[in-house]
């Protein structure tokens, strides 16, 4: 489902005399449906970059990127995009969200945005909202003024809305108590029962353990000084 080969990125800082960081050299895995990887890796291996190249957003020098049988490194922006809505679900670290949209709909846009009738997608949206326990006072209002711990949640949600094939989640326990640490850890389960294929990073040792059926070290694909 998610494969990666002989990956390599660097970064030129144009502002900074062209400076040239090499932060990936060789990188490759595969992750197949039902299958969770955890990234691993001290801070500055990379992790985030590769979590980066694989939904898209950044675009490697060499090697190749599939997602779906879709080829990151030669798809339109067209293509990305229907990727993201069909088969790539992407949970960030941090929520944004258009303003004055109601949790609700943040939730449930995911489908709507597939065509999924509004009844069962605001089901749905319900459902997962009452799952991490998001107060239903809450639900009509924009998670732009909630706690740091509830926009997370949200985002959970609708990262877990449409149960898409491939899944990238970017520490989706960080900062959540154990109650709705377990939920979501519960949800990433549910996902690969499914067959969905997930790359995750769990900097809680304990929430990797649970989930992840294997590693990946970032740090492996650090270039070698010349
Ligand atoms: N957009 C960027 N421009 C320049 N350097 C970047 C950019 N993104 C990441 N880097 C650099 O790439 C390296 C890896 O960063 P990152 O992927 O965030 O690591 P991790 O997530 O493992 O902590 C770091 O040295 C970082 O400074
Ligand atoms: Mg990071």
């Amino acid at each position: 489902m998610i494969e990666v080969e002989n990956l390599s990125k660097s970064f030129t800082l144009h502002n900074q005399g062209s400076a040239v960081i090499k932060v990936l050299d060789g990188a490759a895995f595969r992750v197949g449906p039902g299958e969770c990887v955890a990234l691993t890796g001290e801070s500055g291996a990379g992790k985030s970059t590769v979590m980066r190249i694989l939904y898209g957003n950044y675009l490697a020098q060499g090697g190749r990127v599939s997602i779906g049988g879709v080829d990151l490194t030669r798809a339109a922006p067209r293509e990305i995009l229907a990727l993201r809505r069909e088969t790539l679900g992407y949970v960030s670290q941090f929520l944004r969200v258009v303003p004055r949209v109601p949790t609700l709909e943040v939730v449930a846009e995911p489908l709507l945005a597939l065509g999924v009738e509004d009844d069962a997608a605001f089901v749905r949206a319900r459902d997962l909202l009452t799952r991490l326990r998001i107060p239903e006072t809450l639900w009509s209002l924009s998670p732009t003024t909630f706690s740091g711990g509830e926009q997370q949640r949200v985002n959970i949600a609708r990262g877990f809305a449409h149960g898409y094939p491939a899944l990238l989640l970017d520490e989706p326990t960080a900062s959540l108590d154990a109650t709705n640490r377990d939920t979501v850890l519960t949800l990433i389960e549910e996902a690969k029962a499914a067959g969905a294929a997930i790359v995750g990073i769990f900097h809680d040792a304990e929430a990797r353990g649970r989930v992840a059926d294997r590693e990946v070290d970032v740090g492996r694909f650090t270039p070698v000084a010349a």
